[in-house]
């Protein structure tokens, strides 16, 4: 196994960034074990790619089906050269309403499923060529949005779970890669009823990813002027971030921005 064709788990396959970025690595000769919950869109690469695609669908949220993933993987490849974490959800609070069960949904898939799928990839990985752990976080994590309570929550917690664990797999010679998107344009942003300035179709999205995951950089986080701008932002006194959150949130709820 060299550099050039690696052993890839990438989850979220089905649709959105997930599946734009399996056809691009399939197109540059990776192998590639595809989950998400829908067999059908990974079926579909696997017809197209079938000497390089293992398709190893499931519910990520669920720990036993990830523990069966992984031994799937195991008996087909035995080790893994990367993991790529990209599956994930949103949904928006409603402070009227709070929901904690809302807060759990999207916990598991965007936090406890990366833990599922870190826990059953490790020994795998370190069994692997130049290992790397990549996770698909977002661009929320540089500053709180109204109603992004649980997703950022979620992503913030990625975040931290990711960085803490570069540190701690450093000397295994484990990389790990953080990748923090703006707006792409997924059937996950087409449910959004506000503004998403500089939005980037996901082709773009995902061959800028893919470009660059060589390199193996800490962090891929696009576009440039929308993260200077958040991180501007995240510089200002806490109480000017109160009064423009509540403007963006008055905004949000205007009925004629609504469809
Ligand atoms: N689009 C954006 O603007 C944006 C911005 C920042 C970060 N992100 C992040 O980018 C990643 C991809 O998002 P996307 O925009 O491409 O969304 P998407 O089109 O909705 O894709 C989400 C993928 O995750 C899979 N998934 C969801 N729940 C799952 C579960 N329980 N088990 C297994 N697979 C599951 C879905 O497959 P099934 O439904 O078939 O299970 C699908 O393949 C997410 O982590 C998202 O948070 C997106």
């Amino acid at each position: 196994m060299n550099s050039e064709s690696r052993r890839i788990w990438l989850t979220g396959a089905s649709s959105g960034i997930g599946a734009a970025l399996a056809e691009l690595l399939l197109k540059a000769g990776h192998r590639l074990a595809l989950s998400a919950r829908r067999p059908g869109p990974l079926r579909a690469l696997a017809d197209r790619y079938p000497q390089q695609v293992l398709l190893v669908p499931g519910d990520l949220g669920d720990a036993e089906q990830v523990r069966d993933i992984g031994e799937r993987i195991a008996s087909r490849w035995g080790a893994l050269d990367t993991l790529l974490l990209n599956a994930g959800t949103c949904e928006y609070v409603d402070a009227r309403t709070f929901e904690a069960a809302m807060i759990e949904r999207v916990m598991r898939v965007n936090l406890f499923a990366a833990g599922y799928c870190i826990e059953t990839a490790l020994p795998l990985l370190r069994r692997g060529w130049q290992p790397h752990l990549v996770g698909v976080g977002s661009s929320v994590t540089y500053l709180a949005l109204p109603r992004a309570e649980a997703y950022g929550a979620s992503k913030a917690g990625l975040r931290y779970l990711l960085e803490a664990l570069r540190i701690d797999l450093a000397d295994e010679g484990i990389d790990v890669t953080l990748v923090s998107p703006g707006f792409v344009d997924t059937p996950l942003t087409r449910q959004n009823d506000f503004p998403m300035p500089m939005r980037w179709p996901v082709q773009r999205a995902a061959a800028h990813i893919a470009s660059r995951l060589d390199q193996r950089p800490l962090e891929i986080a696009f576009p440039r002027p929308f993260i200077a701008a958040l991180r501007l932002l995240a510089h200002l006194p806490g109480r000017l971030q109160l009064a423009i959150g509540r403007r963006m949130a008055r905004r949000a709820t205007t009925p004629t921005e609504r469809p």
